[in-house]
């Protein structure tokens, strides 16, 4: 992979540094193997009801860029930041989605007070060590009247996967820091904010992309196309068979800062 050099690198001037440097390290090292493929369009994209058209809006921990290229095909306007700690991840989102990620730590959001319309933070916010810094983050640069997307995990009680954290606990990602007990324990983050939808899915596991992502890992395919499941009629078929993970459920609120 040949590294640009006009990637927008975000230089951290904080004492949390040590922790960041090992988050850098441990998302990193997953990001390498673990592709973010482009495929199903997110719920949130044709639920909102506002237009991003000449509208800022920042995608938080954009990984592959699916929100980001999502947002761009329906709002073309749009002004669309996505933002990575993986260095991997942002050179992907900007192939995916033709826009210029700026690498950095979204607990310390490198942008101005109020200077955001909508910010969209999808299957991130289990990721971070600090949760409520994360919150108070998005609202530091979400303008009033703005509106933000954050998705995430609950895990219910019986709820059940294959892979473990590094404490050796199950979890649907290795990377994650928490996953929520209850919905009322992850809509408790967003106290401040009125007009809450909630909305919980369930979360659906594909055997073709575990494949694909094992055929990358073992050498047998030597590139990864992200993008084979939106564009690949076959593949984007066979992803259509998937297998809903025991227990587990997405969860997505939206709200108003007022
Ligand atoms: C599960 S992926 C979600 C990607 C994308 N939002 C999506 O829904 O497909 C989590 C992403 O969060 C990023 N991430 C984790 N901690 C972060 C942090 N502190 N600052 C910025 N990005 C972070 C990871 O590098 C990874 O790309």
């Amino acid at each position: 992979m040949t590294v640009p050099t006009n990637l927008n690198i975000h230089l951290i001037n904080s004492n949390r540094i040590g922790s960041i440097l090992s988050i850098m390290d441990y998302e990193e090292k997953y990001s390498k193997y673990q592709v973010h493929f482009l495929g199903d369009k997110p719920g949130f994209i044709d639920c909102i009801d506002v237009d991003l058209n000449h509208k800022k809006v920042v995608d938080l921990g954009c990984g592959g860029g699916i929100n980001s290229y999502y947002i761009k095909e329906k709002y073309p306007h749009s002004q669309v930041v996505p933002i990575d700690i993986s260095h991997i991840r942002c050179l992907k989102c900007r192939e995916n989605a033709h826009t210029m990620p700026i690498k950095a730590d979204i607990l310390e959001i490198p942008l101005r007070d109020a200077s955001v319309d909508f910010v969209v933070c999808t299957m991130v916010i289990e990721h971070v060590p600090e949760d409520n810094v994360l919150v108070e983050e998005i609202s530091r640069v979400l303008k009033n009247g703005g509106t933000l997307v954050v998705t995430s995990v609950i895990k219910g009680k019986y709820a059940w996967y294959f892979r473990k954290n590094k404490d050796g606990i199950p979890a649907l990602d290795p990377t994650h820091a928490r996953e929520y007990g209850s919905v009322d324990e992850f809509k408790k983050l967003f106290i401040d904010y009125r007009n809450h939808q909630v909305v919980t899915r369930k979360i659906a596991f594909s055997p073709f992309r575990f494949l694909y992502r094992a055929a990358y890992r073992l050498g047998i395919v030597s590139s990864v196309d992200s993008k084979a499941f939106l564009t690949n009629g076959f593949l984007n078929n066979l992803l259509k068979y998937k297998i809903n993970i025991p227990g587990y459920q997405e969860i997505e609120i939206c709200c108003k800062k007022d």
